[in-house]
């Protein structure tokens, strides 16, 4: 059977694939189809937060599978309400709302702020400000959030109601604010899909400044940055901020498709029955499997995280064919005098997988890869960039 061809002739031309099938893996190490080994620094796009095939992770799916699969909402479930519990005590959020993916999660975002505008200044103020280079996900609305023209085209019209701020640029935003009826902020704190890049720790604060002297949402969305990934829980604990509203999918599932909308005190009231749903959102075995993610993403694995980030700004940061590094944590790019893309085919060659963000190189290695590992890996990055 050639699985490649297959593909070919029946999926839909939406994803430019590595001529590589992964069959297996265990770790952070998987496998193609002829056994060949490779060490993962893309984790599915930062989801297998633990590696693949953790056996905590997997415990945890199987118990649930062997109670029942799925409820629906109509009904309480376990998994999902202690879920819910954790995240609001380790985050200080007030509720969530459970989706399956990352543009979910921002969706409702967004009708938390055009909610928030209707309540508290009416109909019109239903415009959410959101930054260039930005990435919020592929849904109409989640791409009309983005501040990148090229996701746009072919699919005009957008969805109304977005204006993007230059990032870093406090004055920006509040020109926007001015002059556009606002409800919300919307922001990453290390643009991903945007080339990997932190925002500025005073920008952000004097942004959550502003939005509360404005009485605008500040919503953030961590779909990529949260869980673990930048060294804290969520990303905007390392900007010391307290957003209105927290998006999250990706490494929260372990592997298992899950979205995640926290709402604070300022959205927590925003929803009533009907106003929002999702069939599969909080589906119980999702929900057991990032439970078992969130409880041990604890102070010392978020320790490890940190030294193992400063050990790959250290090896690459002023390394021969690397003009820099950047990113927060385990979430890290690497500007290359090279093409990048032929960079990461030779990486591949030699068994490190290695993904990109615009024209960089972009790390996102399990939050518990062994040093051993990341030592080994890195030094095969680095070759590479130098040759
Ligand atoms: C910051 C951010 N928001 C939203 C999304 C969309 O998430 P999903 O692909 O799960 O819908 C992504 C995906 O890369 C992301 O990085």
């Amino acid at each position: 059977m050639d699985i490649k061809q297959i593909d070919k002739e029946y999926i839909a031309n939406t994803y430019a694939r590595f001529d590589l099938q992964l069959v297996k893996g265990k770790g952070s190490f998987v496998y193609d189809e002829n056994g060949k080994e490779y060490i993962d620094l893309g984790t599915g796009i930062a989801v297998n937060a633990f590696g693949v095939g953790d056996s905590a992770w997997k415990e945890a799916v199987i118990n649930q599978l062997d109670k029942i699969q799925h409820t629906s909402n109509l009904y309480y479930s376990e998994p999902c309400a202690l879920l819910a519990q954790t995240l609001c005590k380790r985050t200080g959020m007030k509720k969530v709302f459970f989706s399956n993916s990352g543009a979910e999660a921002n969706e409702c975002a967004i009708k938390a702020g055009r909610k928030y505008g209707e309540t508290k200044k009416g109909k019109d103020y239903y415009t959410i400000v959101t930054l260039k280079n930005s990435f919020h996900g592929r849904t109409i609305t989640t791409l009309s959030a983005t501040g990148q023209d090229v996701f746009h085209e072919h699919f005009t019209p957008m969805t109304g109601g977005f204006v993007f701020a230059q990032a870093n640029d406090i004055d920006d935003v509040k020109t926007l604010v001015k002059n556009n009826k606002c409800c919300a902020v919307m922001i990453e704190l290390v643009q991903g899909e945007g080339g990997v890049t932190a925002l500025d720790k005073t920008y952000v604060q004097e942004l959550e400044k502003f939005t509360k002297e404005e009485d605008l949402l500040l919503i953030v969305d961590e779909v990529q940055t949260g869980n673990g990934r930048t060294g804290s829980l969520y990303a905007y604990m390392e900007y010391g901020i307290t957003p209105d509203v927290v998006t999250t999918a990706k490494g929260l599932g372990g592997g298992l498709p899950i979205g995640a909308t926290m709402l604070g005190d300022k959205a927590a009231s925003l929803f009533t029955p009907g106003l929002n749903g999702s069939t599969f959102g909080g589906n119980p075995v999702c929900a057991a499997g990032a439970l078992s993610v969130i409880e041990r993403i604890d102070e010392r694995l978020l320790a490890e995280v940190k030294e193992k980030s400063a050990y790959i700004f250290n090896e690459l940061k002023g390394a021969k064919g690397v003009k820099s590094v950047s990113g927060l944590g385990l979430m890290i790019g690497i500007e290359c005098e090279k093409d990048a893309g032929e960079i990461i085919a030779r990486c591949q060659k030699r068994g490190v997988l290695v993904i990109k963000a615009k024209h960089k190189l972009r790390l996102l290695p399990a939050l518990n890869i062994p040093m051993d590992v990341l030592k080994k890996a890195i030094e095969i990055i680095k070759e590479e960039c130098e040759r």
